[in-house]
């Protein structure tokens, strides 16, 4: 469990009394312990393993602006470290989806559980984005700032779902959730490639197909706030989902390896297949997929 912040070493003109002496990353500025970082994939580590929502989300902004002003080398000695739990609250319980029960919407608590799972959907992707961002080393500089780009927009959207849950009476913690992204970002550790292809491309690309539908009925429910939420998260969406698109073709043609049969391939191997249910094509489009990928998914091609 950390609770620590984490500053540039030597930001903000801030001067430690003292480095602590069994971490060299830590330092004690006054009363508070720091995290000194002067590399990205240190800053990434801190906020992949921050607990605490809040802290999660202002770390991520801060190491995002860092990011952004140049202020973080992509030099580190330290490989990193296999994976295991990422940072996250003791609540919500996290059980197999079969035992999320399933809730009407209109109920209070099943309006508020519908916004949750979103919230849930959210938080993991901020985790999973400072993972790729840590855990995949030797990329060009480019994927580093794409990835950094997706965690601060993830940690934007979390606040937004956050905030519209706590207006219904209800926050983050308060129904069950499921583990299955972060199951994917374990299964998917061991390969750039096959985290490109499964996350953005599939648990993110699925997230573009049923956000239309959702919105629909939180419109037809009159809850109109979180239509306008959902509409920023789906424009943003697309970006992420291009951005998987984007590096995992980069990383098919560094390996000379077809992409379209390799995307065929993983979703065999990883997903039993295809992909279930309507697909919003005109997104995926803009997202990268190819229409002969969508036609293979939508089981035609
Ligand atoms: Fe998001
Ligand atoms: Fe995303």
């Amino acid at each position: 469990m950390k609770h620590a912040s984490f500053v540039l070493s030597g930001a903000a003109g801030l001067t430690h009394d003292r480095i602590e002496p069994d971490n060299p990353f830590f330092a004690v500025f006054g009363e508070a312990l720091a995290m000194i970082v002067s590399d990205l994939f240190s800053a990434a580590d801190a906020c992949l393993m921050l607990d605490d929502p809040d802290e999660k989300v202002a770390q991520t902004c801060a190491a995002a602006r860092h990011w952004r002003a140049g202020e973080l080398s992509l030099q580190n000695g330290a490989p990193p470290t296999a994976i295991g739990e990422p940072g996250r609250p003791g609540r919500p319980q996290l059980v197999s989806p079969r035992q999320l029960p399933r809730r009407s919407l209109h109920t209070p608590e099943g309006h508020a559980a519908l916004i949750h799972a979103i919230a849930h959907i959210e938080f993991n992707a901020i985790n999973l984005a400072w993972d790729a961002v840590y855990r995949f080393r030797d990329m060009p500089w480019a994927f580093y700032d794409d990835w950094v780009r997706v965690a601060d927009e993830e940690a934007y959207h979390f606040g937004l779902v956050r905030d519209h849950l706590r207006g219904l009476g209800f926050d983050y913690g308060d129904f069950a959730a499921h583990n299955g992204l972060w199951e994917m970002a374990q299964k998917t550790a061991f390969d750039p490639l096959v985290r490109m292809a499964l996350v953005p491309r599939v648990l993110e690309a699925r997230g573009l197909d049923v956000t239309p539908g959702i919105m629909k009925k939180l419109a037809a429910h009159g809850d109109h706030a979180a239509v306008a939420v959902l509409e920023i998260i789906l424009r943003d969406e697309v970006g992420h989902v291009a951005i998987g698109s984007h590096w995992f073709h980069y990383l098919c043609t560094q390996r000379g390896v077809e992409s379209k049969e390799t995307f065929r391939q993983l979703l065999d191997q990883y997903m039993n297949g295809r992909s279930k249910g309507p697909l919003h094509r005109s997104a995926r489009l803009a997202a990268g997929f190819s229409e002969d990928e969508l036609d293979y998914l939508q089981g035609v091609g």
